[in-house]
Formats: C-alpha cells, sequence, structure tokens
C-alpha cells in the first residue's frame, strides 16, 4: 500500500533528482528525502559522478544528528552497497541510526540489484520499495535500458509538415540548411533535450542537405557527442564536417574514409548498421542517443525496433511534397502544444 505521505515525499525526492538532468551519466538521477515527524528535516540530491550521493547530502543538510533515529529516509533509487567513488550509502544510513527507509525502485545495475535492500534489512532497518515504481524507472530509463538490455536509450526526433513531409523537395543547388517547421520555443527545448543525452546521430543524407551543427547553443549544458550514419563516407563537401569543434565519430562501410575532425569506426556490410552503432554505443559507456534524421535513418530504427521513444513535432504548414515523414507506431505518453506545431512524445510498448 503506497500512502499518501509516502507518495508525496517520493515526488519530492523525483523533483530533486531531476535538478541534475543530464549531469549524473554514468550514475543515475537520485534525491532523497529525510522525513521526521511527517516533516522534511533533510534533503539532497546527486549532481555528477564522483560527488556526493543523494543520500549522503540528505543526511549532511540535516542539522539535529539526533532526530536521525526516528526520521525515514526516503530516495527513488534503491542506496549503493558497495565501495565505487564513494563509500556505501547502506553502510551511512546504518551508522547514523536510520530505522526506516523508502526506496521507489529497486537498483538492477549488476554492482547492487537488491543488496543495498538487503544490507539494510539485515541491519534491522524496515524497507519499503515500490513507492511511485513507474515514474521512479521513467526517471532514469537510461540508466534501467543501459544496465538491463545492454543497449543505449534511443529517442527519435522529427518534425513534420501536417501533411507528413519533414522536408521540401530541394534541387542540388539548395543552400545547406533546414527547412523549418518548429517555432523558436521548439528549438529552445530540443537544445534542453540535446543537453540531457550523451550522444546526438544523424544521416549523411542530414549532414549533406542542412549543414546541422547538433551542439547545444540555445540552452546551457554539454554538447552531446556527435555520430553520423554514412555508408559511403562522402559527407560531399571537402571542409570540416560540423561548424563547432567537438567530438565527431562517422559510422561507414568505407574503409578508406578520410573525414576531417573525425573518428572513423568502420562498419560490418554483413550485419545490420543501427545494431552495429548501439553495440559500439554501450560498449563506449554511452547510455543515451537522440537521433534527429533523416528519413532513412530513422525509418532503419524504426524498422529494426532499436528506439525507446519518439519526439515527433506536427507543424501546421502543408509542404504538399518533399521527404516522407517516418510512420511510428507507439503508446502516446504525452502530447503538447505550441504556436507552431504539436509535439507528441510516443513510446514504444
Ligand atoms: N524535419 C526534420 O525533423 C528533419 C530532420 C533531419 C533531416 N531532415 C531532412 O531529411 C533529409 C535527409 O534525409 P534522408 O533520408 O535523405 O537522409 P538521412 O537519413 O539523413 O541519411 C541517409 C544516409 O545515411 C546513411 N545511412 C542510412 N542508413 C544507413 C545504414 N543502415 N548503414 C549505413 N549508412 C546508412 C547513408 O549515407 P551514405 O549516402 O553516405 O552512404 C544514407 O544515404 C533532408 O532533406 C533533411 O532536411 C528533416
Amino acid at each position: 500500500m503506497q500512502g499518501e505521505d509516502d507518495i508525496k515525499f517520493m515526488r519530492r525526492c523525483l523533483d530533486l533528482a531531476l535538478s541534475a538532468e543530464g549531469l549524473t551519466y554514468p550514475n543515475p538521477m537520485v534525491g532523497s528525502v529525510i522525513v521526521y515527524n511527517g516533516l522534511i528535516i533533510g534533503e539532497g540530491y546527486h549532481l555528477k559522478a564522483g560527488a556526493l550521493h543523494a543520500e549522503e547530502n540528505a543526511i549532511l543538510s540535516v542539522k539535529d544528528k539526533d532526530l536521525l533515529r526516528n526520521s525515514v529516509l526516503y530516495v527513488n533509487l534503491e542506496p549503493c552497497s558497495h565501495f565505487g567513488r564513494r563509500p556505501p550509502c547502506t553502510d551511512l544510513i546504518i551508522s547514523n541510526g536510520i530505522r526506516k527507509v523508502v526506496i521507489g525502485t529497486k537498483d538492477t545495475s549488476e554492482k547492487v540489484s537488491g543488496k543495498g535492500k538487503e544490507k539494510l534489512k539485515s541491519a534491522g532497518c524496515e524497507v519499503i520499495t515500490g513507492i511511485l515504481e513507474k515514474e521512479c524507472r521513467y526517471l532514469n530509463r537510461r540508466f534501467f535500458t543501459f544496465h538491463e538490455k545492454k543497449r543505449p536509450y534511443v529517442i527519435l526526433k522529427w518534425a513534420q509538415s501536417s501533411d507528413g513531409f519533414i522536408d521540401i523537395e530541394r534541387d542540388k543547388k539548395s543552400e545547406r540548411k533546414p527547412t523549418w517547421i518548429i517555432g523558436k520555443a521548439e528549438r529552445v527545448l530540443v537544445h534542453k533535450w540535446r543537453a540531457s543525452e550523451q550522444s546526438i546521430l544523424a544521416g549523411a543524407g542530414t549532414i549533406r542537405s542542412d549543414n546541422p551543427d547538433l551542439t547545444v547553443r540555445d540552452w546551457t549544458g554539454e554538447n552531446p557527442l556527435r555520430l553520423v550514419l554514412s555508408g559511403s563516407g562522402d559527407m560531399g563537401v571537402d571542409q570540416p564536417l560540423f561548424r563547432t569543434i567537438g567530438t565527431n565519430i562517422v559510422f561507414t562501410h568505407n574503409t578508406s574514409a578520410r573525414i576531417p575532425d573525425s573518428e572513423i569506426v568502420k562498419l560490418d556490410k554483413g550485419r545490420d548498421s543501427i545494431e552495429q552503432v548501439a553495440e559500439y554505443l554501450y560498449n563506449k559507456n554511452i547510455q543515451s542517443v537522440i537521433v534527429e534524421g533523416g528519413a532513412q535513418v530513422l525509418n532503419n530504427f524504426i524498422s529494426t525496433g532499436l528506439w525507446d521513444e519518439a519526439r515527433i513535432f506536427y507543424g501546421n504548414k502543408n509542404f504538399m511534397q518533399g521527404i516522407k515523414a517516418p510512420v511510428i507506431k507507439g503508446k502516446v505518453y504525452s502530447a503538447t502544444k505550441f504556436s507552431s506545431s504539436t509535439l507528441k512524445v510516443i513510446l514504444n510498448e
């Protein structure tokens, strides 16, 4: 049974955890509150890998440590019980005499996976799990997908005209820039999304026609690792791949490709390219990728089933003809209206 208070305090943990969205990789987002007599007396969250864990920050923030013995610690993810860059949170909870711990969801990564809960219980703590479990798993969906499915979380993103095209018909002489479907507010949101993901991918067709930066400019945060899929290894231009300096990786079949400012990853022609990209990212500890087109690349991800979430902007204009938008089926998670478009988030479930 989830009590009203448990839900309220777990929501606060989720809000705190989300303050560090995009900053904690390879760690999950975690928030914690300490409750005494129905009142929050301490709270904290994990800011980045190597920094204090949420439970440590929450315990540290309590002024009167004597109250801890009669307090409840809430946390959205099972506390760790192993030595990583920080000592185990379970030990800190036990040594501070906290006797009740409420956990949102189990940490399914190999090093924890139920051991945190067991350690607390064997020290005499009452442990309750599964409060707002669905929300807690959704918050750390990148982390869970990476550890459970052994691949990065894949977000597909595109904008389409109201009649279903992602671009107008263009000739070879057209300027290398995108045809805008969305407005300024949506563009800011897209940059916020980029800052939250570890990598971003586009197809060579998009590089050749749009010359995108694939960086975070209208928001603060780190640029994601930039990835390009190009069977031919030919970007069609004799210039650096992107205008902004940063790490670029080009996945290609072309064994002699030489692309300025980029690391080349050779793809095996006998195997599915998308699976090879996912495998490469997993081996490099990359937990997420946002795929920003174009049609061919998006359709490849859809047909292999290697996607978790699609974020689609439906614009107000008709193009009449052009490059057809991908067709995707899934569960509509949310719909948000902007002045130039409607954003639908679709989950692959
Ligand atoms: N509205 C939007 O949200 C949006 C977003 C992005 C792009 N776009 C538009 O989309 C258009 C580009 O789309 P597109 O479909 O022509 O191109 P694309 O999907 O961007 O890129 C296609 C290219 O990617 C490479 N590729 C794709 N699948 C591959 C695989 N399985 N293995 C190896 N390489 C693979 C190939 O490169 P090689 O040719 O080098 O072999 C292929 O020609 C542009 O007009 C752009 O403006 C619209």
